[in-house]
């Protein structure tokens, strides 16, 4: 291998191992500076590309503000939140919108689909909200929408509108919805907090089928059996994190609790 090649190979390695998002003492007080109590508090965390990583926690940890605060939802946080190194916070209020449009893709509980649209023109959703350069990237977005359905096992439901779709179905519009403008970062909020067991495990399935495209996936999860399913395992107590673990440390716990 020349010379050249061995240095492009460095610099895709580097971005490779470079984290997507970094969070320096990061810290939210609803209601202000003068707020007396802290919903996060003194957050280090670096998460990197092609990671899967659950977030847990109790009731009032701090789970969603985090997430909407790493979406670019919330900006009215303490401390440094850096991505693509660059602050979050230096970004103009377009720049934020332009990303969060094209690089971050929100699942919630609930679905937050829109009950008049189709299932293809729910996908497509955030194509209307795509403004100036980014509208370069809209050719092929139909074409794109109609794939993700397909990938999603929905290929004979395109037509048809949320109210006449189950629970799973209604989270595979959602999830197909998140990944139309390949988003570097895929944000969960309990994604599997509305269905039955059944139905959790093929959507979790599914969020592993993406990990393994290359996708960064963070999901936010009260169950045990979905937090197994990542590689890593981040917990929040009273806005503080309390534990990091990866899947190889998980498993060497186990292995000492079985001794
Ligand atoms: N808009 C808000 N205004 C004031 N306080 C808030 C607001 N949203 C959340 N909080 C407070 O911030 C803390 C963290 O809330 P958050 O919603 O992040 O918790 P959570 O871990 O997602 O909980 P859950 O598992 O119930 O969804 C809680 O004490 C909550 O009461
Ligand atoms: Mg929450």
């Amino acid at each position: 291998m020349n010379k050249r090649s061995d240095e492009t190979k460095g610099a895709a390695q580097r971005e490779a191992d470079s984290p997507l998002i970094q969070l320096q003492g990061l810290g939210k007080r609803y209601g202000g500076a003068a707020a007396q109590a802290w919903a996060l508090q003194e957050l280090n965390l670096e998460l990197m590309k092609g990671e899967m990583t659950a977030i847990i926690g109790t009731s009032g940890s701090g789970k969603t503000t985090l997430l909407n605060i790493l979406g670019g939802l919330d900006r009215g946080y303490e401390g440094g939140l850096i991505m693509g190194g660059r602050e979050l916070k230096s970004l103009s209020d377009q720049e934020l919108s332009m990303w969060r449009n094209q690089e971050v893709g929100f699942v919630f509980q609930h679905f937050h689909l829109l009950d008049h649209l189709s299932a293809l023109d729910n996908v497509l959703l955030p194509a209307c909200l795509t403004k100036g350069r980014a509208r370069a990237a809209l050719s092929g977005v139909e074409q794109r929408a109609r794939e993700l359905l397909a990938q999603v096992g929905l290929q004979d439901k395109i037509d048809v509108k949320p109210p006449q779709l189950s629970g799973g179905q209604k989270q595979r519009v959602a999830i197909a919805r998140a990944l139309l403008f390949k988003p570097s970062l895929l944000l969960c909020d309990e994604p599997t907090g509305s269905l039955d067991s059944h139905t959790g495990e093929e959507i979790i399935k599914l969020f592993q089928g993406l990990h393994a495209e290359g996708y960064t996936v963070l999901m936010i999860t009260h169950e045990e059996r979905v937090s197994e399913a990542a590689q890593r395992v981040i917990r929040l107590e009273d806005g503080r994190l309390v534990s990091d673990q990866s899947q190889v440390q998980r498993s060497e716990k186990h292995e000492e609790l079985a001794l």
